[in-house]
C-alpha cells in the first residue's frame, strides 16, 4: 500500500515539474553589438539586412538612436536585432513592399496569406531581439496607395470566407532558442508575435501597445512550438494577449509568469487545439481591463486535447468573462471533439462580477477541472454545461484593484 502512495506521490510530482519549460530559463542579455546604426528618418531596409547579412554568430545590429522606416527582414541564425532606447524601428506602410507575389497584400481574399511578416525569422538558432527601443507597425496609417489603414482593411465587413491581407510583426519558423527581451512592439497591423514550430523561445521584459479596436493583433501566438517562456511582460491589444494553438504538431511545455494584460482577448488556448497542448502553466497573472480572462476556445472543426494546464495567482479586474472554456467555438462542420481535463484554478481572484462559462462537449466528453481557492465577485453569473468541478468557488472577492 505505502509502495502504491509513493509511487502515485512521485508521478504526481513528476508531472508537476514538468508542467513548463524544460529549459533552465533565467533573464536574457543583450549581445555585444557587431555595428551600429543611426537611423535617417528614411526608408533603410537594405542598409539594416546588410549590418545583419554581416553580423557574426552571437552579436547584433544596434539601431542606436534616430527613426529608421523599413520592410521586410529576416535575421540570421545566431545574430540579434538590437533596438535601443532612443531608436524607433517603423514598419513601411507600402503594401507592395511586403507582397509574396500575388499582388495580393493589402486587400481581402480567401487565404489571408500575401504578405510577408516585417521581421522574420526561421531556420534560425539562438537569434533575437533585443532592448529598449520601439517597433512600430504602424497598423493605424493609411496604406500607400490604398486610402485606408491596415486596421480599417482588417474590420471591413465582407464573407466569412474572406481575409485581411496584413503583415505580422515578428514571424518565427522551425527556428530554436530564440529571444526576445525588453523591446516594446506597437500598432501591429496583424498579430505582433507567432512562433510557428519553434522549440525554445523567451518572451522576456516586453511590452505590446497597441489599441483595443485593432482586429487580429494577437500579442504573443505560440504555435506548435514546445518550451516556451513568457516573463515580465506588458501586453495591452485588440486581440489575445497570448493565444496557444497546436494546428499541426503538439504544444507542451509553456511557463507563463509574472506578466500584466490590458486591453485585449485574454490569455487563450486555441481555437486550432486538434495536435494537443499540455503542460502549460500560467502564474501570478494580472488581468485588468480584457474581455476574457482564462480562456480555452475550441470547437470540432479544430479540437483536440487540452491537458495539464494550471493558473496559479491570478487576478482579474474587469474582465468580462474571468474564465471561459468553450468547446463551441463556432457552428463550422467536423469531428475533431475538444477535450479539457486536467485544467486547475489556484488562488483565482476576480474583483469585479462577470460571466464564468464551462461548457463541456458532450456527457461523454465533459471539461474536467479543479478549483482551489477560487474567489469571485458577488453578482457573478455561471453557466456550467457538461462540467466535471473539484472542489468550488466562493463569491467572497474584495478589493478594488489588483
Ligand atoms: C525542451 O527542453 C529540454 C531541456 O532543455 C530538452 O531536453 C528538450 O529536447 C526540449 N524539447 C524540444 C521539443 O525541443
Ligand atoms: C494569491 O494570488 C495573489 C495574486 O492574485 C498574490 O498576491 C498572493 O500572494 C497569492 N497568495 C498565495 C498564498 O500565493
Amino acid at each position: 500500500m505505502l509502495r502504491f502512495v509513493v509511487i502515485f506521490l512521485s508521478l504526481a510530482l513528476l508531472h508537476t515539474a514538468e508542467a513548463k519549460d524544460l529549459r533552465r530559463v533565467t533573464e536574457p542579455k543583450i549581445p555585444a553589438a557587431c555595428s551600429s546604426l543611426v537611423g535617417s528618418g528614411k526608408e533603410e531596409t537594405s542598409v539594416i539586412q546588410k549590418a545583419l547579412d554581416s553580423c557574426g554568430k552571437g552579436k547584433a545590429v544596434r539601431l542606436a538612436s534616430g527613426t529608421f522606416i523599413s520592410g521586410p527582414l529576416t535575421i540570421p541564425s545566431g545574430v540579434g536585432l538590437w533596438v535601443d532606447s532612443g531608436a524607433t524601428l517603423k514598419a513601411s506602410t507600402n503594401p507592395k513592399d511586403y507582397d509574396t507575389g500575388k499582388n495580393t497584400c493589402g486587400t481581402l481574399d480567401s487565404s489571408g496569406g500575401g504578405c510577408k511578416p516585417l521581421i522574420t525569422i526561421k531556420d534560425a538558432k539562438g537569434s533575437g531581439i533585443y532592448g529598449k527601443g520601439v517597433i512600430d507597425g504602424q497598423g493605424g496609417q493609411i496604406m500607400t496607395g490604398k486610402g485606408k489603414t491596415w486596421w480599417q482593411l482588417a474590420a471591413e465587413p465582407r464573407p466569412s470566407n474572406m481575409n485581411q491581407n496584413c503583415p505580422r510583426l515578428v514571424q518565427m519558423v522551425d527556428s530554436e532558442d530564440i529571444t526576445l527581451y525588453l523591446i516594446t512592439l506597437k500598432n501591429a497591423p496583424k498579430f505582433h508575435i507567432a512562433s510557428s514550430t519553434t522549440n525554445g523561445f523567451t518572451a522576456w521584459g516586453i511590452n505590446i501597445i497597441t489599441p483595443s479596436n485593432a482586429g487580429n493583433t494577437d500579442g504573443i501566438d505560440p504555435i506548435d512550438s514546445q518550451n516556451v517562456t513568457i516573463a515580465h511582460c506588458h501586453i495591452s491589444t485588440g486581440d489575445d494577449n497570448v493565444a496557444i494553438k497546436a494546428l499541426k504538431k503538439p504544444v507542451r511545455h509553456v511557463s507563463i509568469f509574472n506578466n500584466v494584460f490590458g486591453t485585449g482577448h485574454g490569455m487563450s488556448i486555441g481555437g486550432g487545439v486538434n495536435a494537443g497542448v499540455s503542460d502549460v502553466t500560467v502564474t501570478s497573472l494580472t488581468l485588468d481591463g480584457t474581455t476574457n480572462g482564462l480562456r480555452i476556445k475550441s470547437d470540432k472543426s479544430r479540437g483536440g486535447l487540452v491537458t495539464g494546464v494550471s493558473y496559479t495567482n491570478v487576478c482579474m479586474h474587469n474582465v468580462k468573462n474571468p474564465i471561459r472554456l468553450d468547446t463551441h467555438y463556432t457552428n463550422d462542420p467536423g469531428n475533431l471533439i475538444p477535450v479539457y481535463k486536467d485544467i486547475s484554478f489556484n488562488n483565482i481572484t476576480v474583483l469585479t462580477p462577470g460571466k464564468f462559462t464551462l461548457d463541456g462537449f458532450s456527457a461523454t466528453d465533459p471539461v474536467e477541472v479543479t478549483f482551489n481557492n477560487v474567489r469571485v465577485k458577488r453578482g457573478s453569473t455561471w453557466v456550467m454545461s457538461h462540467a466535471k468541478v473539484k472542489g468550488k468557488y466562493t463569491e467572497d472577492a474584495t478589493g478594488t484593484h489588483c
